[in-house]
């Protein structure tokens, strides 16, 4: 494949964002990132592309009245910033599977806990942390993934196990997963820049 050309999607912060940006500028990591999209208008991952000389391209699904209408203009914006990779860092829509299927194999996405624990509809943001204190488990972590039609299903690519605390609470426990996230997003990111991600079906 060519150089990475990577549009990052995002609906909040975009710490994660940050942190593969900051590997790319500081050499870490062969890649552009040639575009970072946003359903809201005002998410914080907006200012800091900005910031970065970034372009933004910030669509909201609910206002096409057709779906087929807002894939095509999605897809357009990302064949005018020659996009052949994807990563979701926080995004809080499901991606049309029209641009699953043009990215297949070349779009991830990172969870806040060790798939397939803790993840599916309704498990993101404070909820997932929530749920892990909950259930008692004694280790979480951070999986990056291959992002298919469902939610936080798609093939692993990489993991990495955070401890909890016995006197952690859900933001405790979502400000140390949060540092392993910055860690294992760029790391993802450099094995298919290197070459070294084969997909052979579920297995990465
Ligand atoms: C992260 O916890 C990520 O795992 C989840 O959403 C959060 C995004 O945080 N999918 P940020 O916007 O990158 O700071």
């Amino acid at each position: 494949m060519d150089q990475l050309r990577l549009a990052i999607f995002a609906s909040g912060s975009g710490s994660n964002m940050q942190a593969i940006v900051d590997a790319a500028e500081a050499g870490d990591l062969d890649i552009t990132v040639g575009a970072v999209v946003s359903n809201k208008p005002d998410a914080g991952v907006l200012d800091r592309a900005r910031a970065h000389d970034i372009p933004t391209i910030v669509m909201d699904p609910r206002a096409y009245p057709d779906t087929s209408q807002y894939v095509s203009e999605l897809l357009t914006k990302l064949e005018e910033c020659r996009i052949n990779f994807v990563a979701l860092a926080g995004y809080l829509k499901i991606i049309p599977p029209e641009i699953v299927a043009r990215f297949r194999g070349r779009i991830l996405n990172i969870h806040p806990a060790l798939l397939p624990a803790f993840g599916g509809k309704g498990y993101y943001g404070r909820r997932v942390h929530a749920a892990v204190l909950e259930h008692g488990v004694q280790w979480t972590g951070v999986t990056v993934h291959l992002v298919d039609e469902e939610y936080d299903t798609g093939p692993i690519v990489l993991q990495k196990p955070v401890r909890v605390d016995p006197d952690d609470t859900p933001e405790s426990l979502a400000a140390r997963v949060l540092k392993t996230e910055h860690e294992i997003y760029p790391a993802a990111l450099k094995m298919f820049t290197e070459g070294r991600a084969r997909i052979d079906g579920r297995r990465v």
